[in-house]
């Protein structure tokens, strides 16, 4: 590609450049096949706009609140894991161009640096992200951790009760060094495969991801916490009203980035249903197949508070580093043009 990178998907191609092929296949593939991750995209371009003409926009702004807190766009950073494998400072990097950008980072479970080593780094605004492992001693450490070192939300995953199939990553193995250690349950949660087939993250899930976990744990991670809660991998009207009812204080449309169940529908055809549902109680977010400022816009018009985005991200920082993460969020604020304000949708 000549020139620097103008689009996501420029920065995506660099990526694809600069990562060794398993790292790429990582970070960009979903479950099985694919269906859901072509979706996500896909379904965003199906949406056209009803411009309005005529209306005075010289001045847009486009900060919001996102749990009381302002940030500068309705753009935030999905919780992905191991930034370390996109680049050296891994989530350090991520973590900075969040603040720089002034949004919000979700910090995932499994990253490879840890939550202190990224909540002294930067003064960004963070959440973060939990799998709630089998043993919920180790759960409760990881979110007193977080608390401690000034995170503002916990964000419960809870489309992950196995790992999905990825099967680029089954096919490259995903163990080959040098693999980052999954620095913040380091030590605490074995990560061992018991056979060559196996990848890191499978060691991890088999370890770590609650099966068992149900709507009642709502009710115990309440108990254990001070912090909100943002439910993260609703779908249906059915799981946002029940979400409502327990007591989160947000609902993130997702499907993982369809790494985990494949045929789940694209985000942004649920949204609706979810925000109708939920009937304004708490904000719902989206993530999954943004990659446009027209997309973030789709997303609010139709009820979204503010989206998240995952590979995007992952894609600047493994092409450029921190600058890249803050180009990348950057390309997405800059991608409005003033019609988008007026817009209504088909
Ligand atoms: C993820 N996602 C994710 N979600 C989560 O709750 N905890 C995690 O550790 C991870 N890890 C992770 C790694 C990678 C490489 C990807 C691509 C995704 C899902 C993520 O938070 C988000 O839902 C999606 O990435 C959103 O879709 P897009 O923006 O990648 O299309």
């Amino acid at each position: 590609m000549e020139g620097e990178p103008v689009n996501v998907n420029e920065f995506q191609e660099l990526a694809r450049q600069a990562l060794p092929k398993m790292y790429y296949d990582f970070f960009s593939g979903g479950a099985e096949d694919q269906y859901t991750l072509k979706e996500n995209v896909e379904a965003f371009r199906r949406i056209t706009f009803r411009p309005r003409i005529l209306v005075d926009v010289s001045r847009i702004n486009l900060s919001t609140t996102v749990l009381g807190y302002k940030i500068s766009a309705p753009i935030m950073v999905a919780p992905t894991g191991m930034h370390k494998l996109a680049h050296p400072e891994g989530e350090i990097a991520t973590a900075r161009a969040a603040a720089a950008s002034n949004t919000i980072m979700v910090l995932s479970s499994v990253s490879s640096c840890t939550i202190e080593e990224v909540a002294s780094s930067c003064n960004a605004i963070r959440f973060f992200q939990l799998y709630v492992h089998k043993n919920r001693d180790v759960a409760a450490q990881l979110v007193q951790r977080a608390e401690r070192n000034g995170y503002k939300a916990i964000v419960l995953t809870v489309d992950a009760p196995m790992l999905g199939r990825r099967e680029a990553d089954i096919k490259n193995k995903m163990i080959a060094p040098p693999l980052p250690p999954l620095k913040n349950i380091e030590g605490i949660v074995s990560t061992e495969v018991d056979n060559d087939e196996g990848s890191i993250l499978e060691g991890f899930a088999k370890g770590a991801l609650d099966a068992s976990l149900c709507w009642r744990d709502i009710g115990w991670l309440r108990s254990i916490t001070n912090l909100p809660i943002l439910i993260k991998g609703v779908l249906t009207r059915e799981d946002a009203i029940k979400a409502t009812e327990v007591g989160v204080a947000g609902i993130v449309v997702s499907n993982h980035g369809a790494r985990q169940l494949d045929y789940t529908p694209a985000t942004i055809t649920v949204l609706e249903e979810v925000v109708h549902a939920v009937g304004g109680k708490v904000p719902v977010f989206l993530d999954g197949g943004v990659r446009r400022g027209t997309d973030v816009f789709k997303a609010l018009a139709l009820g979204a508070q503010a989206i998240l985005i995952g590979r995007p991200v992952v894609y600047g920082l493994a092409a450029k580093g921190e600058y890249g993460v803050r180009k990348v969020i950057h390309m997405l604020k800059d991608e409005r043009s003033p019609w988008h304000c007026l817009a209504v949708l088909v």
